[in-house]
């Protein structure tokens, strides 16, 4: 008998190639963008519309279509986190179901914040193992950080994207006219995750922020300074995120305010928005690293003094140390073992530390809010 064990080796490589395209105006009569993208002469579009967006402007993406000659089923979804449910997915794939679609030339659209575009692209990611899709942010969130990369998901059991996948667009498209329908506190939410990678990453970016932020905020970034801050942050999320696309690497400096917020936001899912407990994770991370002498005191001193000049409201009282510290404990399974909490060292650089102790949340919590304390102080004073 021959006993000689066999291996067979199977290897292939999926290319991935994706544009992130700006395009004021993509649902203006005349703008062909979208129709770089399959088929066109009697084409289908299963396009997902946020309903906020379909408030403010659902009447002229439905006349684009109508325009062009495509068929567009468009179904109207519900934003807000509480809808990023095993539920709403199960809807999409019966409305698609309904509309039956090409399998490789009409592309899905996704039309909204990081919740629709998260869940529409794990939709695609698995109906028929598989369809394109093309996302156009309607919120500062997506524009600058979640319709960027591929990763595409669910909230589950009470853990925040704890189904998913990682699925890349076809495109990305930019439009910043859907901003100024956008509530404030929503701009200040994606404004989190721009002050996120200028702490993190990019000094320069800091600086805008500091001289330019508020103006820009006020104008919802349709001013040259607000543009080239915008510019700005997709370029240096995309250079975070294109080598590292499926997260081989594990520490991320993306991930920077991306550890204690975990918790607090599964927590706190009707009271917090992402991009505020990412802001909240930050501040205790920058009252840690002061605290041991990585981060210099003038240095965290700017970050609370821009996070006041942006007015940014946050709710302190969820900050508890409890619930960071089990959030820590998750982030270490999903790091593969490790802590990797991105720790800035100064303004635009950051570490990892996998060190952390229970007792340094325990100060930071009151420690945050005698400094935030402090700041408010000191503004009415002014
Ligand atoms: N995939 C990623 O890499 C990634 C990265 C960051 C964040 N995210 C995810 O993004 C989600 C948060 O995204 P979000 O902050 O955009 O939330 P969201 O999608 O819930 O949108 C926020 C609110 O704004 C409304 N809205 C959207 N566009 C509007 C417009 N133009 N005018 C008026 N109202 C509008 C929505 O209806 C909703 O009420 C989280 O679930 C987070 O996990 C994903």
């Amino acid at each position: 008998m021959n006993t000689a064990t066999h291996r067979w080796q199977v290897r292939a490589e999926r290319p991935i190639e994706y544009d992130v395209i700006k395009a004021p105006t993509l649902f203006a009569p005349d703008n062909e963008a979208l129709l770089g993208f399959g088929r066109r002469a009697g084409g289908r579009r299963f396009v997902v519309v946020d309903g906020n967006v379909a408030r403010h402007h659902g009447a002229a993406i439905r006349r684009w279509f109508d325009r062009h000659g495509i068929e567009a089923r468009i179904v109207v979804f519900p934003g807000g986190e509480e809808h990023k449910t095993i539920d709403i997915y199960q809807d999409l794939i019966r409305e698609l179901d309904g509309f039956p679609i090409h399998r490789r030339d009409e592309p899905i659209i996704a039309i909204g914040g990081g919740v629709l575009t998260d869940v529409v692209a794990f939709v695609a990611a698995t109906y028929r193992r598989g369809l394109p899709h093309i996302k156009v942010p309607t919120t500062l969130m997506g524009y600058i950080d979640a319709a960027l990369g591929i990763k595409a998901g669910i909230n589950f059991n009470n853990n925040k994207n704890r189904l998913g996948s990682f699925e890349p667009p076809q495109a990305v498209f930019l439009d910043k006219s859907f901003l100024p329908s956008l509530p404030h506190r929503h701009l200040l939410n994606g404004l989190c995750e721009i002050i996120k990678l200028a702490i993190a990453c990019d000094a320069t970016l800091f600086q805008w922020l500091e001289a330019d932020g508020a103006e820009s905020v006020a104008a919802y970034f349709n001013n040259a300074a607000g543009d080239a801050i915008l510019d700005r942050a997709i370029g240096g999320m995309l250079e975070q995120l294109a080598p590292n696309l499926f997260e081989l690497e594990l520490s991320r400096k993306v991930d920077f305010g991306h550890t204690f917020s975990y918790g607090l936001e599964a927590r706190y899912e009707h009271r917090l928005l992402h991009g505020e407990a990412v802001l909240l994770d930050i501040l205790v991370s920058i009252l840690i690293g002061e605290r041991r002498g990585l981060l210099a005191s003038r240095d965290a001193e700017r970050v609370f003094a821009l996070v006041q000049r942006l007015g940014i409201e946050l709710d302190l009282d969820v900050v508890d140390a409890e619930l960071m510290w089990h959030s820590l404990l998750d982030r270490i399974e999903h790091r593969n073992g490790l802590q990797r909490v991105p720790m800035p060292t100064a303004l635009g650089q950051c570490t990892f530390l996998n060190d952390i102790t229970r007792r340094e949340l325990d100060h930071a919590v009151p420690a945050l809010h005698a400094r935030m304390r402090a700041h408010h102080e000191s503004n009415r004073q002014r």
